[in-house]
């Protein structure tokens, strides 16, 4: 038996346009996933039983699975890409880094057919990471304590279809969409220089620019202007939707002395306030 968890995930700066070449930066949270896998030749049993269901409906099922999720009601962690994470690496605990990511990637395009793997990454080297779609680029960036309250809009949004919705608009307007991309990707650049400085001002900042981005690309939400809004009116540095918008969560980077008001302000607009560290440990076997 082996139980391996991996890291959740909250997208900060470049969703959309990471899907389109440009880069994104993504950091892991403390809320883990765990998997727990054992094989059934390890069960001390008569095994003549086992092979032969193996063999007659066989199709994987030699093993059997438990998994915990601490993101259970919480939309937009990534538990997809954690899952995939966590079991390859139970089957495979000696995987490099690189191997696993590749394998996973694979599995959640096989599945779902759409990605840039931003989360699959996150789920396997934690931290904070500038990232190029597909794992061109898997950049750590060295940055402790971010000042980020996270909340759920109690929306379930579907990644796919907002992805679709995106890639219709562009083929209707490429100019408009391509300079929105364009001014993402530049953001993301700047963003990245000044969170690696501790300048959370001027980051929060740039979180407002790319809600502005993401705004005019149509995939925020009433609900998620409304919990921005409360936020920034209680004195946030920034907010913005995480992911790809339409609903699951909004972040936001405030100041340590300001957090309590800002929590209150965005509880009071409907929003649930979820407690969680950012740039939490990658994937690790527990036991
Ligand atoms: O909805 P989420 O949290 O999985 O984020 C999707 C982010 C996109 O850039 C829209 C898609 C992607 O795979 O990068």
């Amino acid at each position: 038996m082996i139980k391996v968890s991996a890291p959740g995930k909250l997208m900060l700066f470049g969703e959309h346009a990471v899907v389109y070449g440009y880069p994104c930066i993504v950091t892991a949270i403390s809320e883990r996933l765990e998997v727990s896998i054992s094989k059934i030749d390890d069960i001390s049993m008569d095994r003549r039983f086992v092979d032969a269901a193996v063999r007659a409906w066989g199709d994987g099922k030699n093993y059997a699975f438990s998994i915990k999720s601490a993101f259970s009601g919480t939309y937009g962690f990534g538990s997809s890409a954690a899952v995939t994470v966590a079991t390859l690496k139970a089957m495979r605990p000696n995987a490099e880094n690189r191997a696993l990511f590749d394998a996973a990637y694979k599995v959640v395009l096989d599945v779902q057919g759409i990605g840039s793997g931003f989360d699959v990454a996150s789920s396997i080297y934690g931290g904070t990471l500038y990232f190029l779609s597909g794992g061109k680029t898997i950049d750590p960036l060295e940055i402790q304590n971010l000042p980020l309250i996270v909340a759920y809009s109690g929306v379930k949004s579907s990644t796919v279809e907002m992805v679709k919705m995106v890639r219709e608009k562009r083929n209707k307007y490429p100019d408009k969409v391509d300079r929105i991309f364009q001014a993402i990707g530049t953001l993301v650049n700047q963003a990245k220089k000044k969170m690696l400085e501790g300048d959370w001002e001027r980051v929060g900042k740039y979180m407002d620019f790319n809600q502005e981005y993401l705004r005019d690309l149509g995939v925020s939400s009433e609900k998620l202007e409304t919990l921005i809004g409360a936020a920034k009116n209680a004195g946030a540095w920034g907010a913005k939707l995480s992911g790809a918008g339409g609903g699951d969560c909004m972040i936001a980077f405030v100041p340590p002395e300001r957090q309590g008001v800002v929590k209150d302000a965005i509880m009071s607009a409907g929003g649930q306030v979820v407690a969680v560290h950012a740039n939490a440990e990658g994937v690790r076997i527990e036991s």
